[in-house]
């Protein structure tokens, strides 16, 4: 009863045997993985070893996918409600830097074509993918769902979900993968998720987030993180984010990335939850000063590099989402001013893509699902309009490839 490779034994993950997922395609390989329970875990951790074949590691194109091989000395930083600095981490050791900045997880934007392109733009950011759910990942497509390249890094993979041993069936698959960070969503407040019991209304059930954070860093060695909201509904006292962050921290979590806003999870759509209720960054300030040791990302409106810097004097790091895609070249912006890296030119960082576009144009992908995260580039500058116009006519053409980039390029440069 192969799924894509895995049987899945509903709650009980003893024995849990995968066949071999097989060759993808010359030297990007998938692995069988199986799952036995970790002793002195009280049989709620599962610890998985390795199966036949190459690691998914290879996916990534990255040597060494084993994290377990890779193992620190000084991994496991143990939590007795006091963390340790450095962040726990296989072959290298993370420091609260790492998330000094990073790009937000958003769904159907932050594809692998998406952050190829941010990362020619941010040599330091720190990428999160789009949200993969457990089931989708256990359940089959794993290929698909994992896949990246090896310029992405640093990258994380965000999980959905609220099944501890799903999750980090799924969080192995990750960390297998290559992936640096897995980050559980706590934050998306769509009515599909909510459905699933996954996303913000988790916030509501700390205990349950806390045993998924478990089973997840039971199953990894890649720091497992959290993204979520100051609140949701009227469960929205300092107290309750307060509540659920020791909660976490008690389950081993190092990092927490909180959206400055709360959700609220009935009459409003995922857009206007983005949007209405208001921004309170003094509450993720005080997080910061009531856990020093804990490392917290601050997300949610964020648009310019002043305000980047200002909130970096009060948290440990900051993440763009909808400025770093529609007016990408403020990552290279942020990064001359954090890291004093020179910032490219805009036409360089799209001659730049071209290696990668023609070997993906080569393997069949479409040129306008790379090109369509590529439009905002000139924003602000002079022919920028004309830029994404030529961009969005030509590319779905059947035989739009490179050359149409380079038309675009060459668009007359003037002011609308
Ligand atoms: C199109 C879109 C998709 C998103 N998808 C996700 C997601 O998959 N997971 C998640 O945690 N947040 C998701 N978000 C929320 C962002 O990660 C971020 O928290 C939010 O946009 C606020 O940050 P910003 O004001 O910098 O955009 C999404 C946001 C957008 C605009």
């Amino acid at each position: 009863m192969a799924c894509a490779g895995l049987v899945w034994g509903g709650r009980n993950p003893l024995r849990l045997t995968s066949a071999a997922l097989g060759v993808q395609r010359s030297g990007h390989y998938a692995t069988g993985i199986r799952l036995v329970r970790r002793s002195g875990t009280g049989g709620r951790g599962i610890m998985p070893q390795r199966g036949i074949g190459q690691g998914l590691g290879r996916l990534s194109g990255r040597p060494g996918g084993c994290s377990r091989c890779l193992r620190s000395p000084l991994k496991a930083t143990q939590y007795n409600g006091r963390m340790s600095s450095p962040i726990s981490s296989p072959g290298q050791l993370l420091q609260k830097d790492d998330w000094r900045l990073t790009v937000a997880p958003m769904m159907d934007w932050t594809d692998r074509h998406c952050r190829y392109f941010h990362r020619l733009l941010s040599p330091h950011a720190r990428l999160y993918t789009e949200m993969v759910t457990s089931a989708a990942l256990v359940r089959g497509k794993q290929l698909r769902l994992l896949e990246h390249s090896q310029q992405e890094h640093p990258v994380a993979l965000q999980l959905g979900g609220s099944e501890p041993e799903e999750l980090a069936i799924a969080a192995r698959y990750g960390a297998d993968a290559g992936y640096d960070e897995i980050n559980l969503n706590v934050g998306c407040p769509s009515d599909r998720v909510q459905s699933g019991r996954f996303g913000a209304c988790l916030m509501r059930e700390p205990a349950l987030v806390g045993d998924c954070v478990k089973a997840m860093r039971d199953a990894v060695d890649v720091p497992v993180t959290v993204k979520c909201r100051i609140g949701v509904d009227d469960q929205d006292d300092y107290a309750d984010l307060q509540h659920f962050t020791e909660t976490m921290i008690d389950a081993g979590v190092e990092v927490l990335v909180v959206h400055a806003r709360k959700a609220w999870l009935q009459g409003l759509s995922p857009k206007e939850n983005r949007e209405i209720p208001p921004l309170d960054y003094e509450r993720v300030y005080r997080l910061k000063r009531e856990f020093p040791e804990l490392v917290v990302v601050i997300n949610g409106g964020i648009t310019t590099v002043e305000q980047v810097q200002a909130h970096l004097e009060r948290v440990d790091g900051v993440m763009l989402g909808r400025a770093a895609y529609h007016d990408p070249y403020i990552l290279a912006q942020v990064e001359a001013a954090l890291y004093g890296e020179p910032m490219p030119a805009r036409d360089d960082v799209l001659l730049r893509m071209r290696p990668y576009i023609e070997a993906e144009l080569a393997r069949g992908t479409s040129l306008k699902h790379i090109s369509r995260h590529l439009l905002g580039l000139y924003q602000g500058e002079p022919g920028a309009r004309g830029f994404r116009r030529r961009l969005s006519e030509g590319a779905h053409l059947p035989d739009a490839d490179w050359r149409l980039i380079e038309q675009a390029i060459a668009q007359p440069r003037v002011a609308a």
